[in-house]
């Protein structure tokens, strides 16, 4: 049987037992970075989304609409550094930090013109 590291999607609900990072896109589009912000994959699944909510309002006042793709796509460069540096999102809880392969599937996604 093959496995199944082909898969792309990217923000199904993994069973909880599994151990291994979920599968992420090869080819990322909007839908993939959005989740990102709005359901970070790699917090519990009960905190994923209150998390991105709070993320999302806080850098509203910012003119940075982090739900909205024209917000993102044209300010992915520094959102890029902002999130490889580990600048944002501003917490003390580093486990929100985003991890490497948060970081690599957008910067996939910038490499490639921001696909929508
Ligand atoms: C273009 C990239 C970004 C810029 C220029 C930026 C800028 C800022 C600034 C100026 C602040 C306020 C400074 C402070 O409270 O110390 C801030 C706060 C914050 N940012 Fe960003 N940010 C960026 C991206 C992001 C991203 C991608 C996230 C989330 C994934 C995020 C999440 C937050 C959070 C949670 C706060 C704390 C707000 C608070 O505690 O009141 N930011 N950001």
């Amino acid at each position: 049987m093959e496995n199944s590291k082909g898969s792309v999607q990217s923000t199904l609900p993994t069973e909880s037992s599994g151990a291994s990072a979920p599968p992420l896109p090869t080819n990322p589009t909007w839908k993939d970075i959005a989740a990102l912000f709005q359901s970070p994959f790699w917090l519990p699944d009960g905190d994923r989304t209150i998390v991105g909510s709070y993320w999302i309002l806080k850098m509203r006042p910012y003119n940075l609409n982090l739900d909205q793709y024209p917000d993102v796509s044209t300010q992915a460069k520094v959102i890029y550094d902002a999130i490889y540096s580990g600048d944002m999102p501003r917490t003390y809880d580093s486990t929100e930090k985003f991890p490497p392969e948060a970081v690599a599937l957008f910067k996939t996604w910038m490499d490639n013109n921001c696909p929508e």
